[in-house]
């Protein structure tokens, strides 16, 4: 499985020093139709002179796309994402949250795994989030979810920052 998903879709990271806020932005942005069409209103609540981060780029925005995709995709008929960063010691952290429908207590450990999707045949891979975790490790991240049926979900990312020097 490993194999697999490093052939298809994770290359070795380029790591460079990293400004999130853009990136979150340009993920936003590939969603912003799709929100705009759900009536989902859109909050920034960015953290002022947040820690670069040593990071690859496009892997980040891949992490971002495909988090925010899952939240527009949990509020089919409106709702609130809020995307939010903080700097915490020596990392940071960004939280990606939604009012949408949440995930079940039982099917909760299951979301990281590759191929587990809620979704139609052919609308999910159940990649998405199994590929955001081998990222975020590769950046000796952390990723982890805290969900509510009924009430929404958020997904937080922790990365270390760039250490001074
Ligand atoms: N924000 C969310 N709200 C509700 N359920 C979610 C959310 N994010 C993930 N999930 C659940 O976790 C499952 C796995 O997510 P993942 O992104 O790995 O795959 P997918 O979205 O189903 O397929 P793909 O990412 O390939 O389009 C989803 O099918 C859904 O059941
Ligand atoms: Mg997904």
């Amino acid at each position: 499985m490993n194999n697999l998903l490093d052939f298809s879709r994770v290359r070795p990271p380029v790591e460079a020093p990293t400004n999130v806020h853009p990136l979150l932005d340009e993920s936003l942005k590939l969603a912003e139709h799709q929100a705009n069409l759900q009536s989902i209103e859109v909050v920034r609540e960015y953290a002022k002179n947040l820690p670069l981060v040593m990071a690859d780029p496009a892997q980040l925005k891949q992490v971002f796309v495909n988090v925010i995709l899952n939240a527009v995709q949990a509020m089919p008929l409106e709702g609130r994402l809020i995307l939010r960063t903080k700097a915490a010691e020596d990392q940071i952290e960004i939280l990606i949250q939604d009012t949408g429908v949440g995930i079940p207590a039982e099917e909760i450990q299951k979301v990281f795994d590759p191929f587990y999707t809620s979704k139609p045949v052919g609308v999910g891979t159940g990649l998405g989030l199994s590929l955001s975790y081998t990222i975020i490790q590769r950046h000796q991240g952390k990723i982890s979810i805290a969900s509510e049926v009924g009430k929404g979900t958020t997904l937080r990312i922790l990365l270390p920052v760039l250490p001074p020097g």
